[in-house]
């Protein structure tokens, strides 16, 4: 047991800590503040503290637990609210009411619940670290697969079935002569990351409804993307939109001090939201995280890795994960703080230098893995975290290290956002690096979708291109194929990557609308193309009603699309017949 020696903001160091660890985790002053060692010099302890310092006084104790930041792992996570360091808000807020009191307890898993487990193993059966010894129907979407812990190996002496709370013990394992006790529940340190088998390259397309991402700049399972965007630009809206659409087993939302009631908000309107394949409520199979605003900034670090190890877990159990960070900024501003606080050298814009360092130990816990244990089986963790760099500038150091982790990048353009052009990233500096991991997936959906896509991006940049012409001499000066150019263009900007999260329909659109919403307009632009050999003006092709009826696709629901589309191709290649037939 060691003593206050001076406390600093976030920063506590403490005297007499000998035998204490970095990492350890420690409970500060009367109140059993937690707090993280980050440092030992000789007897002191440097300590982060993850709840507000004020008030706490030198002399006061600070004990070691023996333990590093750990999460409870078991059923209870979904639909679980999470501070950053895994009280459970809800529980918090029923035991001592809406304002949180520092060092409150609150158990992470509830520990009265019971649980149905069901066997996949039987006694004498040998088993070893992360094999699947059970299973409990956690929620309608999600089922909880029990695993052994790791390090565990031995012979099945005893398994039970029936209802148990995750204290319980449901299995009793024997090896070299001695008995160890399963329970529901294990726990896991969050700054290690869990370890498997075999480590493949992310492939298969996560799917998230964004036709911008899925069509144009695909992320595939077990990858990393990152979405930087200024002030009020669509970051939050576009991570919403992920955890909500994403056609994952479960996902993870990790709010790491954005705004108090923002937060609240995310929340609140969450918990109503339903899942769109089963009708079911969403929360079924999501997990939330998030740091009030009376936590210290430096609490956001916790949370960020308490939700990449949950993440992990569920991997493990062979389940595509989905953690979604808003905003890494925040975090990374309270690394800064830290540094400052501890007198370490800066870095650029007094930002520590090994942030760069820290930002990867995150992002890197992305992945596709073969999981460790039986069944063999394959999970993946995609992460993909906004970033908000000031004034939008995206060479500050946040940004421009993070962009060296991640391997795609959805840039929020703030002209787009101010023509209220949504999602707002932009289709010329954004990019994916995932196009040859998901090219299998959508060969075997939509073999047309590579030179589709292709083609588009060409337009879209051959636009761009025409843009200082247009601004010299005028948009009409040019001529009729570059007119028509300038009219794809417009419908692939306004009619394909415009999606409002609001509009009913179209926040959410399938891969396949997708795919035939942008063929419709490639067949547009090449029937048009005749149309002009053939004589027709571009003022007639403009004023077609080809052109509305495109502009309307995004109204037609999913299911219905594919019959749409066929008679829109029809129709327009009867006007070209009709066309032709003039000339
Ligand atoms: N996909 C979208 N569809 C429709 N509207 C959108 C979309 N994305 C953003 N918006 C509009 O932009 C507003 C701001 O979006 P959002 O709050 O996500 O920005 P932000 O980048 O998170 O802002 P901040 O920097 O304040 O965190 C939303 O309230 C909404 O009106
Ligand atoms: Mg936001």
């Amino acid at each position: 047991m060691g003593r206050i020696w001076r406390v600093s903001g976030p920063l506590v160091i403490a005297d007499d800590m000998k035998g204490t660890q970095v990492y350890e985790v420690v409970e500060i002053g009367e109140q059993g503040i937690v707090g993280e060692v980050i440092g030992l010099e000789g007897n002191k302890a440097v300590i982060q503290a993850h709840e507000d310092t004020l008030g706490l006084r030198t002399g006061e104790d600070v004990k070691g637990t023996g333990k590093t930041l750990s999460v409870e792992l078991g059923p209870g996570l979904m639909g679980a609210i999470y501070d950053g360091l895994q009280k459970s808000l809800l529980a918090l807020a029923e035991n001592t009411g809406s304002f949180i009191k520092r060092g409150a307890k609150a158990v992470a898993l509830p520990r009265d619940k019971k649980w149905q487990f069901t066997p996949k193993v039987q006694a004498g059966d040998k088993i070893s670290e992360g094999d699947i010894i059970g299973t409990v129907p956690e929620t309608e979407l999600v089922e909880h697969r029990i695993m052994v812990p790791i390090g565990v190996n031995g012979t099945v002496k005893e398994i039970r079935e029936g209802d148990y709370s995750v204290e319980e013990t449901i299995a009793r394992v024997e090896h070299d002569g001695k008995i160890r006790e399963l329970t529901l529940m294990q726990e896991w340190p969050v700054r290690k990351p869990r370890p498997y088998k075999d480590r493949f390259d992310p492939s298969g397309l996560l799917t998230t409804g964004m036709r911008i991402l899925d069509y144009m700049f695909p992320l595939a399972l077990g990858g990393k993307a990152s979405i930087p965007g200024g002030f009020g630009t669509g970051k939050t809206v576009a991570l919403q939109q992920l955890v909500r659409w994403a056609q994952t087993d479960l996902n993870i939302y990790v709010g790491c001090g954005e705004r108090g009631n923002e937060m609240a908000d995310v929340l609140y309107s969450f918990r109503k939201l339903k899942e769109p394949k089963t009708g079911r409520l969403l929360l079924e199979k999501e997990i939330f995280l998030a740091n009030t605003s009376n936590m210290p900034v430096v609490a956001r670090e916790a949370s960020i890795f308490v939700g990449v190890t949950m993440a992990e877990y569920f991997r493990d159990m062979g389940y595509d994960v989905l953690l979604v960070a808003d905003s890494t900024s925040r975090w990374a501003e309270a690394m800064r703080e830290m540094g400052g606080r501890l007198e370490e050298m800066p870095g650029e814009e007094g930002f520590p230098s090994y942030m760069g360092s820290r930002l990867s130990s995150f992002y890197e816990r992305a992945g596709m893995v073969g999981c460790l244990g039986n069944p063999t089986r394959r999970g993946s963790v995609t992460v993909a975290g906004a970033v908000s760099p000031p004034g939008a500038d995206f060479s500050e150091p946040v940004t421009q290290n993070t962009l060296r982790i991640v391997d795609a990048l959805y840039a929020l353009d703030v002209s787009l956002a101010n023509k209220r052009h949504f999602p707002a990233i932009s289709w010329l500096t954004s990019y994916s690096l995932y196009v040859d991991a998901v090219r299998d997936w959508w060969n075997e959906f939509d073999p047309a979708w590579e030179e589709t896509r292709a083609r588009a991006l060409k337009i879209l940049q051959q636009e761009a291109e025409l843009e200082e012409i247009v601004r010299l001499v005028g948009p009409e000066a040019l001529p009729e194929e570059d007119k028509l150019l300038l009219l794809t263009s417009r419908m692939i900007r306004e009619d394909f990557l415009q999606q409002s999260a609001y509009h009913e329909v179209d926040t959410y659109c399938t891969p396949g609308k997708a795919g035939l919403m942008l063929r419709t307009i490639t067949k547009f632009y090449d029937l048009s193309r005749e149309m002009l050999n053939s004589g027709a003006g571009i003022e007639s092709i403009r004023s077609s009603p080809m052109v509305y009826k495109i502009s309307r696709m995004k109204d037609i629901p999913n299911e219905d699309f594919a019959q749409t589309a066929g008679e829109l191709w029809s129709e327009m290649e009867g006007s070209l017949v009709a066309r032709k037939r003039v000339a």
